[in-house]
């Protein structure tokens, strides 16, 4: 029913006020965004589009890109999937974007993957990690690695011997989102790997984003006492499920995705020493990281988290990747934008080396994030496997 209502909309768009279809504009290059500037994930827009801006004021400065300027049209999904499929309906039909960046949480880009794989518009999302995401076809790109190696990372942490920079634990408990294919795909990978490596699930229990009442869950996790609890969640929900873990007199560290993102801000006490796994970070000593801090701070007057350096590096190669292409009316352009972002190798970002594999996913290595007061340290480096 959904996708039957969204190609509806898209010819309507599609053929409002123009009699032969939509026409790229012949001056500029537009990049459509969708992504949650406001809601409980508003960090997750916020950061990107600041990381993308940057992107496109660069590209810009240098003189565009095959002398065109790039026009960046972003619009606020709110953090639903309801409001998803207008925002990437208007780019594609109303703004003619060439491609399309977004979105951070995985369920949206499923959603938002969808729409543009039907119309044939190429889409990079930086940061989403289920496998689905791509798998919804060949226009949908990433420049992230997947879940099933994030999963590994944190449980490789978690079993890894104190002597080896791990936590050397065997008996955790997870709390998931039933609510997004990220925080259920991430348990999933979690608890596979965990197993493999010796350690052992002693209970899952599950919430829905936006609950605020944890205490049944965590009672009972309480009860099986557990040597860590993992929560494969977004950064409001963990904020509140460890507070009222800690409350609850659960004194097991708190282990995480790169769904945490943020959450050094809001957990005060309740996450003091948690660690989660992320794609980047600022400390890291690589020139390119170091540059990149440099300039997003005195821009934004923050240190940029992951979220930022990953929209930052989606519009880079997606600049990389029109550079290689063959310029032409749409949609053939479009087409030949998908197939230079398909041969992507090893382009240098800000988040490490990425070169596109055959199911268009990043692969890279993460690193393993402490928390220390407000901020992050980086604790470990895992490479892919
Ligand atoms: N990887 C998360 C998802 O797929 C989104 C995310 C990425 C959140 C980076 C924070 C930082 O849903």
């Amino acid at each position: 029913m959904r996708n039957l209502f969204l190609s509806a909309l898209v010819a309507t768009f599609a053929c409002a006020g123009c009699k032969h279809g939509p026409k790229a504009p012949s001056n500029v290059i537009v990049v459509g965004e969708y992504g949650s500037l406001t809601g409980s994930e508003a960090t997750f827009g916020q950061s990107t589009h600041n990381g993308l801006s940057m992107a496109v004021a660069e590209i810009n400065g240098a003189g565009g890109i095959k002398g065109k300027k790039v026009q960046l049209v972003n619009y606020d999904d709110q953090g639903k999937t309801s409001e998803v499929g207008t925002a990437v309906t208007r780019l594609i039909a109303e703004d003619n974007a060439l491609a399309v960046i977004g979105e951070v949480a995985s369920s949206l880009s499923i959603a938002g993957g969808q729409i543009c794989q039907q119309q044939g518009v190429p889409m990079i999302s930086p940061s989403s990690t289920n496998p689905k995401v791509t798998e919804t076809g060949d226009y949908i790109f990433r420049v992230c690695f997947i879940d099933p190696f994030q999963g590994y990372v944190m449980a490789r942490f978690a079993t890894n011997p104190k002597d080896k920079g791990g936590l050397g634990l065997k008996r955790v408990a997870i709390l998931v989102d039933q609510r997004q294919a990220y925080s259920q795909g991430l348990a999933q990978y979690f608890a596979e790997a965990l197993k493999k490596l010796g350690g052992q699930v002693v209970a899952t229990e599950s919430y829905q984003g936006g609950d605020q009442d944890f205490s049944a869950q965590l009672t009972r996790i309480r009860d099986v006492k557990p040597e860590a609890i993992y929560l494969p969640g977004y950064y409001t929900d963990v904020a509140n499920i460890a507070k009222q873990a800690r409350g609850l007199g659960l004194t097991a560290p708190l282990l995480g995705g790169d769904g945490w993102e943020s959450v050094q801000e809001i957990g005060g006490a309740a996450v003091q020493g948690a660690y989660f796994s992320n794609h980047y970070s600022a400390d890291e000593k690589r020139p390119e990281v170091q540059h990149f801090v440099d300039r997003y701070t005195k821009q934004f007057g923050k240190s940029p988290d992951s979220m930022a350096a990953l929209g930052y590096d989606a519009m880079m190669l997606l600049k990389n990747a029109i550079e290689r292409a063959h310029e032409g009316p749409l949609p053939a352009w479009r087409t030949s934008v998908r197939d230079a972002l398909a041969q992507t190798k090893d382009f240098q970002g800000v988040t490490g080396k990425i070169s596109m594999d055959k199911d268009r996913n990043a692969t890279k290595p993460a690193v393993v994030l402490e928390i220390v007061d407000k901020h992050t340290v980086t604790a470990a480096t895992i490479p892919p496997q």
